[in-house]
């Protein structure tokens, strides 16, 4: 895939994944595969948004964070977290309902990718294009299912408002 802006990417991403999460929910117990699928991709997409896609942004603003960002930043915690449990259904849906309503947050009018994309020039976002294409695979670490490890997307907000630094699912 070769997309001309980072925008565009990360809209085909987005799509994609929740492909792979609808597949990974089209039986009960699950396809584990579509699942493993979607959790790396979904970490490496937010890694893309993290490490590359917010800080130039910051960096043409003279070091000022998009105001959304922090928001984000908040649900990006949650969602991460809500990938370290070992997944069944009602997981499923309850990041489902949390990816729905982060993503709006980015896509169309008045979203975060159209602030970007008003923010950088069409030379830039075709050399981030090229920078998240090339973006490496998280490693991801083992299913962990202790008593902290939230199960609902309101539990996992919360605690990613609480927190400054998230649980890690990534392995490194
Ligand atoms: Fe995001
Ligand atoms: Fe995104």
């Amino acid at each position: 895939m070769v997309s001309e802006s980072i925008v565009s990417y990360l809209v085909a991403d987005h799509a994609r994944l929740h492909a792979l999460l609808d597949r990974a929910m089209e039986t009960p117990d699950l396809d584990p595969e579509a699942f493993a699928e979607f959790r790396r991709g979904l970490l490496r997409h937010i890694a893309i948004e993290e490490r590359v896609l917010l800080p130039v942004v910051r960096e043409v603003r003279g070091g000022i964070p998009l105001d959304r960002a922090h928001e984000l930043r908040i649900d990006h915690a949650a969602l991460t977290s809500l990938l370290v449990p070992t997944p069944d259904l009602a997981l499923c849906r309850e990041i489902l309902s949390l990816l729905t309503e982060h993503d709006a947050k980015e896509e169309g009018r008045d979203g975060v990718y159209e602030e970007c994309q008003r923010r950088l020039s069409d030379r830039d976002l075709a050399r981030l294009a090229q920078r998240a294409e090339s973006f490496p695979q998280v490693r991801v670490a083992r299913h962990f299912d202790g008593p902290n490890v939230h199960r609902t997307a309101k539990g996992a907000l919360a605690s990613a408002r609480r927190m400054r630094s998230p649980r890690k699912v990534e392995g490194r």
